[in-house]
């Protein structure tokens, strides 16, 4: 059968209305113009697919059958065209993310593989504290986030999507680093290198001591886990991070994780976003990526899940 879409798309409109002046307004065409186009499509399937009885138009048989294809040809199209706009979305949209400076760690490379799989969209990438992501999703600033579980009162929608073990760590050379099963009760004259207040990791390790009940004591306050880490393998003090941060001192055994009874603090990465946000197909297209991929992007010697 050869038969055009345009064709089609006139027949459809004549058969809805029963009239070609309706379909012809519908369509900002002529009259005759609409005659022609159906007048081939006739000679094309070598049927009738209109009859006039008295004034009033009709279908035929043939023109009945025509109608449903017609249709649903229509239908098919439309839908073609709202996956091919959304993948337009997708390509060339902007997206901005905004992760706790813990979860940097694997982020960079799930966000560059994102990037090589969506060519065409901008990222932008805010690094910083739990307390802060919590002022900029008060504000609505990013599309999305990732940190760990945002507080209750916050107006959010969060999915957890991989496990943050928070490991206690010493210099490789440390008496404890050998031993099993330490009690956590021998930490307590210990001096930890922390991070800054309002870090998720931070707030994490004092409602774990405040629950055991054990003292926990700060020592030197710092910004930046990898700063962190510099001060523990020196010996400025023992330290408490996330597993996912110790990817390079554990595959070059620069550092001892300890054996503590309760640890590791089990805490989860979430994708966070303000509750009702509409998510543009870029955000949407991001969030299905860190829920089904990331854990891919987290390289440990040893086993996290
Ligand atoms: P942090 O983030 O870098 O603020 O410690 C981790 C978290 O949100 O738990």
């Amino acid at each position: 059968m050869n038969v055009t879409l345009r064709q089609l798309q006139v027949f459809e409109a004549a058969a809805r209305h029963l009239s070609y002046t309706n379909a012809a307004k519908e369509l900002y065409l002529s009259q005759p113009g609409v005659s022609i186009q159906i007048k081939q499509l006739e000679e094309s399937i070598g049927l009738s697919l209109f009859e006039q009885v008295g004034k009033k138009m009709h279908l035929t048989t043939a023109g009945r059958e025509m109608f449903v294809y017609s249709k649903s040809i229509g239908h098919l199209l439309e839908e073609a065209d709202g996956v091919i706009e959304e993948l337009k979305g997708v390509r060339s949209g902007r997206l901005a993310i905004s992760i706790a400076t813990t979860a940097s760690h694997f982020t960079t490379r799930l966000l560059a593989a994102f990037a090589q799989r969506y060519e065409g969209v901008t990222i932008s990438l805010d690094i910083t504290n739990r307390e802060s992501l919590h002022q900029q999703l008060a504000e609505n600033q990013p599309d999305l986030v990732i940190m760990g579980q945002p507080s209750k009162g916050m107006d959010v929608e969060s999915e957890a999507f991989m496990l943050n073990p928070l490991v206690m760590i010493a210099p490789t050379n440390h008496p404890l680093a050998k031993k099993k099963s330490l009690a956590l009760d021998k930490f307590q004259n210990e001096h930890f290198v922390v991070r800054e207040c309002g870090s998720g990791t931070r707030d994490a390790i004092e409602r774990f001591f405040k629950y055991h009940e054990i003292c926990f004591q700060t020592g030197i306050e710092m910004t930046s886990n990898e700063a962190i880490k510099q001060a523990v393998e020196a010996g400025l003090g023992l330290g408490i991070v996330s597993l996912h941060t110790l990817e390079l001192e554990l595959e070059t055994e620069r550092i001892a994780l300890l054996d503590v009874v309760g640890f590791p603090i089990e805490r989860h990465w979430f994708i966070v976003q303000r509750s009702g946000k509409r998510l543009s197909p870029v955000a949407q297209a991001f969030r299905q990526f860190v829920l089904t991929e990331a854990k891919r992007f987290v390289r440990l010697p040893i086993d996290s899940n």
